[in-house]
């Protein structure tokens, strides 16, 4: 196992109800400005429960945070915040609230361009508390440290990371999901489930725990994640959905291990030359990744085809094979396409992103920066 340090300040209100903690968490003198969307918490009951637990506070409000939040919309929340002297963040949403509020949080005190975040990884020396209420279980955004910011008129998607923008706290309400549409549950299991393999498919570490860890992420996605888009919202049901997204990408599977991110990576250029969903490009990119990487991977594809598939027939390729296999069918079982032919997409994107990629300094992406811009394109040449 290698050498970590780990840290994790956020404090986690979980169930049912919970949304009332935030008059306990948040100063009653804070002046603060609520983040959120386009307004689904407006129409699911979300927003009324917020404020009612804020009360008298001074609240600004700030909406209209896109998916794929943009820069330029969060710079007007950075003008606001610092004409009139805002204090605190309180960011309803999904992950993409979340990190749009998380780049504001980190911005206000910034003397340059907060986009040097995402391009330099300069860090902000300083960050507005942030609160969070989470709407969608996916990203892990309400329990890390990081963000990724769309700048529109670069056409580009960049992650950026601060320990000072840790939320505070986060309130996990499982009840919050309910009215979330399947495509966006599903968004969630893909996305959980490929922070999970990100973090556990790479080469072992003598890190057993880690390994168990993750693998039981992955499992009970695989027997939960089916369930939530079956039936009508079940509590249990998307509260461990939610519980499994958070420790997806709250650091802890990812303690003393390698790490891999070149799906992710990759994914961020398809998001922002196209637009698809972020987890929608994970479910084309990674069974990719799989097969290109399959030698480098070797030992960790055959722990998890017998852990997390229960395949325990056939040579060592055919295992690898069926691995990648009911991964790219359990993706598909949930309703997404992850063939780049099926969004219309072919090789004039496969060559730009290789090209962008390289451009950008991710000329050596993976746990062991074998993925060269070459393998990026034998990546998604095999998902056409
Ligand atoms: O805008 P509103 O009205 O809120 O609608 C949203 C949005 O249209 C809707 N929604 C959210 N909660 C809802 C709801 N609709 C009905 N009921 C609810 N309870 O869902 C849509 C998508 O929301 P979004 O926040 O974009 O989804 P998600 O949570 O999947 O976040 C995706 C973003 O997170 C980034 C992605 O790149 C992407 O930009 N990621 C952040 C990470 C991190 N900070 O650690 C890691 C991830 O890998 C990921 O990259
Ligand atoms: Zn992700």
């Amino acid at each position: 196992m290698k050498n970590f340090t780990y840290y994790n300040p956020t404090k986690i209100h979980f169930g049912k109800g919970q949304i009332s903690t935030i008059d306990t968490e948040i100063p009653s003198g804070a002046r603060i400005m609520l983040t959120y969307g386009g307004g689904s918490i407006k129409t699911n009951g979300i927003y009324d429960q917020v404020i009612k637990a804020l009360g008298e506070r001074h609240i600004v409000e700030f909406s209209g945070i896109e998916a794929n939040p943009r820069y330029e919309t969060l710079m007007k929340a950075v003008v606001i915040i610092r004409e009139q002297k805002l204090d605190y963040l309180l960011a309803v949403g999904g992950g993409s609230v979340v990190d749009g509020t998380k780049f504001i949080a980190a911005a206000v005190d910034y003397p340059g361009d907060p986009w040097d975040f995402c391009t330099m990884g300069i860090q902000s020396k300083s960050a507005l508390p942030i609160g969070v209420v989470l709407t969608l279980a996916a990203t892990g955004s309400e329990m890390n440290s990081g963000g990724v910011i769309t700048r529109e008129e670069q056409k580009s998607k960049r992650a950026f990371g601060n320990p000072l923008v840790f939320p505070k706290f986060s309130v996990l309400d499982p009840e919050t999901t309910f009215s979330l549409p399947p495509r966006q549950v599903t968004n969630g299991i893909v996305d959980a489930f490929v922070h999970t393999t990100e973090q556990y498919l790479t080469f072992p570490a003598h890190a057993p725990l880690q390994d168990r860890q993750a693998e039981g992420i992955l499992l009970t996605l695989i027997e939960e994640g089916p369930k939530a888009l079956l039936q009508a919202p079940d509590y249990d049901n998307r509260a461990n959905l939610m519980w499994c997204a958070t420790q997806a990408l709250n650091g802890l599977i990812g303690t003393g291990v390698p790490q891999d991110w070149a799906t992710h990576m990759i994914g961020h250029e398809l998001t922002a030359l196209h637009g698809l969903d972020h987890a929608v490009t994970l479910a084309i990119v990674w069974p990719g990744v799989m097969h290109i990487m399959k030698d480098e991977k070797k030992e960790k594809l055959l722990q998890y085809a017998k852990r997390v598939w229960l395949i325990t027939e056939g040579t060592d390729d055919e295992k690898i094979k069926k691995a990648i296999t009911l991964t790219d069918n359990f993706f598909r079982s949930l309703g997404v396409k992850t063939r780049l032919s099926e969004h219309q997409i072919g090789s004039v994107t496969i060559n730009k992103i290789a090209e962008r990629l390289q451009g950008a300094g991710m000329a050596k992406l993976g746990e062991r920066g074998t993925i060269t811009p070459e393998k990026v394109i034998k990546i998604l040449n095999e998902r056409l």
